[in-house]
């Protein structure tokens, strides 16, 4: 479920706002300079479909997106959970503390969520803004904006990414424990 809840970053037991209904959560982002949108795909889309036909579905909103925003690269990054492999929970659990700390990049963090889900926290003007993002949604984040990612304990999802720049998803990490105070993005959707 597409989710928004807003905390202070001092209390992350004071929830300002939770909320599930889109166009608050589009008005609510925008106050940040945030950018949210609802897309829909040209054809249906199975489990397994390639890039390239994710990339066809999408093509007419990618384009536009592409030109306002002066987004050169589109690539898709997928996490696909695989019990039989034995590998799997480290991997799982290794991808997902690479984005736990708070950080920054110098692209902006444009994903359209294809499927799955994921949250991120967007830590602006004393608050957070947990967001969990599910398919359909697009985020918009401004470059420098402090953030960080969670995938949960289950990592599943296939998310299109776009970049103004080669290294765009370069990060310079923010060292302090913040994140660590906040709900997992298990948590949030436990309480759901
Ligand atoms: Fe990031």
């Amino acid at each position: 479920m597409t989710l928004l809840q807003i905390m202070s970053e001092q209390a992350p037991e004071t929830v300002r706002l939770r909320t599930d209904d889109l166009d608050v959560i589009r008005k609510e982002l925008l106050r940040i300079g945030v950018r949210f949108e609802r897309w829909h795909a040209a054809r249906r889309l199975p489990a397994g479909t390639d890039d390239f036909t994710i990339l066809k579905a999408y093509r007419s909103h990618i384009d536009r997106l592409s030109a306002e925003g002066g987004y050169r690269l589109v690539d898709i990054v997928r996490m696909t959970p695989t019990p039989a492999d034995p590998g799997w929970p480290q991997r799982a659990r290794a991808a997902r503390e690479t984005f736990l700390e708070r950080h920054v990049h110098d692209d902006d963090v444009v994903r359209f969520f294809v499927a799955g889900a994921a949250c991120f926290y967007l830590h602006v003007a004393g608050q957070v803004h947990a967001m969990v993002c599910t398919a359909g949604d697009l985020l918009c984040v401004p470059s420098r904006t402090a953030h960080w990612f969670d995938m949960g304990e289950c990592p599943e999802f296939t998310v299109i990414r776009f970049f103004q720049k080669e290294d765009g998803w370069v990060s310079r990490h923010l060292p302090d424990s913040i994140a660590a105070r906040f709900p997992t993005l298990d948590d949030l959707l436990a309480t759901t």
